[in-house]
């Protein structure tokens, strides 16, 4: 596992860092969010067991980061579970903790303006007993317990990722019921974005993301963009990265890490920033409508415990990229996190939502 260097005020930057830092990830001893009704929760094709991946408790060396995602957790604190060691083609693993802590904010910052022509678009769909929601790279579920409750009708809904340890915290704490109190039930999928087909999203209603895009490749967002045109079904990808961020009060080294983490969004082929604009150009060229509203998180400091942490993985990821910035940016990060602790810190992260009415194919219902 990595090692990191503890900075004066306790942030910790990656001095061995790499991009695939879940190992080490601690597991709450229970998944986030409520305990609810799952009918089908476990439809893991190929998921050669594996929890296998699963050994805690961890030892004292848990002080690794999720680069520009945002870190797991800090010397001292508890894990109680270690992820496989990660191979270097191996990719990146998300911690249930970091996903939790953003959840709110999340769900604060999505764009609501998207809500009603979705609503429009699933409300004209024909002959359709229920809805039935693909969420894409749904990590522990939070886009279900967000958008479930904003749609009227029986939903089920099918969630997707590469991860398996991330698919059990989904299924467990899906959503129970939309708008109207119909019923939600869920299964779960294992699989990899970069072979999704539109026959897997046969019958969809919508296919749904969020903080997804700007870690895919241009390949992975065409793929997605031309399942979701051939199975005719739209798509509302929310929160991807728009590369810009304001802290206030400013300091001069702001500009200098923002390109530096930007650069490392970008690392690998990921699209980083650059997500809204290539999904958009996908999704139009599939003959798609697309718009586009923003969705920043506003931290204040109510979000203290968020902020700290995307501090630690915003910087720790610009040093990675630039290695010349650590010394400044030792002293960017303890100031900042100072800050923060005494609630003198506002952060606004920008991200934009994205929403592709696909044109029906007539053969999804
Ligand atoms: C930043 S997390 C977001 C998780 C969740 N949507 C949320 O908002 O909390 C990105 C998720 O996408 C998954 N993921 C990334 N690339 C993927 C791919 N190519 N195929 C399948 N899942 C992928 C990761 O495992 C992770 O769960």
């Amino acid at each position: 596992m990595r090692k990191t260097a503890t900075t004066p005020a306790g942030g910790t930057i990656p001095t061995q860092p790499g991009p695939r830092d879940a190992t080490g990830a601690s597991a709450p001893a229970q998944p986030p969010g409520p305990q609810s009704g799952i009918v089908s929760a476990d439809g893991l094709d190929g998921a050669e067991g594996d929890m296998n991946g699963v050994a805690g408790p961890a030892g004292p060396d848990t002080d690794a980061v999720i680069l520009g995602a945002g870190p797991s957790i800090r010397p001292g604190e508890r894990a109680t579970v270690r992820l496989r060691d990660a191979g270097p083609d191996d990719p990146p693993r998300y911690a249930p903790e970091w996903l939790e802590l953003r959840e709110g904010a999340d769900a604060a910052a999505r764009a609501h303006d998207l809500l009603d022509p979705l609503r429009i678009r699933l409300a004209n769909l024909p002959g359709r007993a229920g809805l039935v929601i693909h969420d894409v790279g749904c990590g522990t579920g939070s886009m279900g317990r967000w958008l479930a409750p904003h749609l009227d009708g029986a939903q089920h809904w099918i969630l997707h990722d590469r991860d398996p340890y991330l698919l059990h915290f989904a299924a467990v704490a899906s959503p129970r019921s939309g708008a109207d109190g119909s019923r939600v039930t869920v299964e779960t999928r294992r699989g990899d974005i970069g072979r999704l087909t539109a026959d897997a999203l046969k019958g969809a209603s919508l296919v749904t993301a969020s903080a997804l895009l700007d870690v895919l490749t241009r390949e992975e967002v065409d793929t997605l963009a031309a399942a979701c045109a051939g199975a005719g079904c739209p798509a509302l990808l929310t929160l991807s990265v728009a590369g810009r961020v304001e802290l206030t009060p400013s300091d001069p080294l702001d500009p200098e890490i923002a390109d530096a983490f930007n650069a490392h969004q970008r690392r690998s082929g990921m699209l980083g920033p650059d997500a809204v604009t290539a999904a958009a150009e996908a999704f139009a060229e599939h003959g798609a409508t697309v718009q586009v509203h923003p969705s920043p998180w506003q931290l204040g400091p109510g979000e203290s415990a968020l902020s700290a942490q995307w501090l630690r993985g915003w910087v720790g990821a610009a040093v990675e990229e630039r290695p010349e910035l650590r010394e400044r940016a030792d002293r960017y990060l303890s100031e900042r996190l100072a800050a923060c602790a005494a609630g003198e810190l506002h952060v606004v992260v920008h991200h934009s939502d994205l929403l592709a009415l696909c044109r029906p194919t007539g053969g999804a219902s």
